[in-house]
């Protein structure tokens, strides 16, 4: 068992670290809603955190304070999921920096990548992503973009073996990966799968979720605002009446749509800014849309 782990504890410790729960209209008693892990039954919370682009910043003061207070209210609502990779450049050593500031470790699920060509090229990587981000585990370890598949696969497994990585993944971001992510999945099983899929792109319902969903790999959605432009196909619009049940914001609404999606196990939408971790975070709780419901904001988000 990892030191590591999630625990209710760590979670809570974080949320009276911030004074009071973060989420308008969020109780106490209310708790993330969460899915299981299938290789460990570990749950996981469904709202999590990307870091491209946005976390990666100088390690002043004010950036990883700025940054801190995003994993503050992250993990002050019972999330944990932190994704990151050595592609996304500062973004490893950031959030070093923001454990090293007093962040509890102990309550983040981090996942990373490795990005690079060759078994030794590979294991130097992965150990220089856990000496940047100041932890002696790494939760998820993930081939980025299926580079050099099958040797780093058995880096992560012997890796594995020793206790310095606990889960193995496979990521991509383009459809027109999926049919070479598919034939990974089947051949290496891998335990965590990161693909995209959003109303804007929804490929992956076709063929990868239902083998996930076969094959018991958990699943993280990247891109779940594709990159953001679901947001400028929605300016100036009203959320729909229908939606309000659901949804309080556009945002909401976007990623309830992909964790009402029984395969998904977590979303990572990246945020550089606090108010759009706190609307992230509200799509947590409550309830979600049934299938008829999914079926009409497909409709109305192929209508735009
Ligand atoms: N191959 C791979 O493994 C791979 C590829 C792509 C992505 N990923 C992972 O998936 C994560 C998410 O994907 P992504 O970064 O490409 O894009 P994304 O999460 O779909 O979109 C991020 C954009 O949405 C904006 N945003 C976030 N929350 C918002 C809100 N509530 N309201 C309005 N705007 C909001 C952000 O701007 P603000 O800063 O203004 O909030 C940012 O510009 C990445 O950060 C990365 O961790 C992995």
């Amino acid at each position: 068992m990892s030191p590591h782990r999630w625990t209710r504890r760590n979670v809570l410790l974080a949320g009276a670290a911030l004074g009071s729960m973060p989420l308008a209209g969020i109780t106490r008693e209310q708790r993330m809603i969460t899915r299981p892990i299938p290789a460990s039954g570990e749950q996981l919370p469904v709202i999590g955190l990307g870091t491209y682009s946005v976390f990666d910043v100088e390690s002043t003061p004010k950036q990883i304070g700025s940054r801190r207070e995003i994993v503050d209210l992250l993990l002050g609502a019972g999330g944990n999921v932190i994704d990151t990779s050595p592609m996304y450049n500062r973004s490893e050593r950031v959030i070093g920096d923001i454990i090293s500031s007093g962040a509890p470790r102990d309550a983040m699920f981090i996942a990373t990548k490795v990005w690079t060509d060759g078994r030794d090229a590979g294991i130097e990587q992965m150990t220089r992503s856990a000496d940047l981000m100041n932890t002696d585990v790494i939760d998820l370890m993930q081939v980025h973009n299926l580079r050099d598949t099958e040797v780093h696969l058995q880096s992560i497994r012997e890796l594995q073996e020793l206790g310095k990585i606990r889960y193995s993944g496979l990521t991509h971001y383009r459809a027109g990966a999926h049919d070479a992510l598919e034939k990974s999945v089947r051949e290496y099983r891998p335990q965590f799968l990161q693909i995209n899929y959003s109303l804007a792109e929804r490929e992956a319902d076709r063929r990868l979720l239902p083998l996930a969903q076969e094959l018991g790999v958990a699943v993280i959605i990247n891109r779940p605002y594709q990159a953001g432009s679901l947001f400028r196909a929605v300016r100036g619009r009203e959320l729909p009446e229908w939606a309000r049940g659901f949804a309080a914001s556009w945002g909401q609404f976007f990623l309830k749509f992909i964790i009402s999606h029984p395969a998904v196990t977590c979303v990572i939408p990246a945020t550089s800014k606090p108010q759009h971790m706190r609307d992230n975070l509200g799509a947590g709780f409550g309830e979600l849309p049934d299938a008829a419901m999914r079926e009409r904001m497909i409709e109305f988000v192929g209508e735009l």
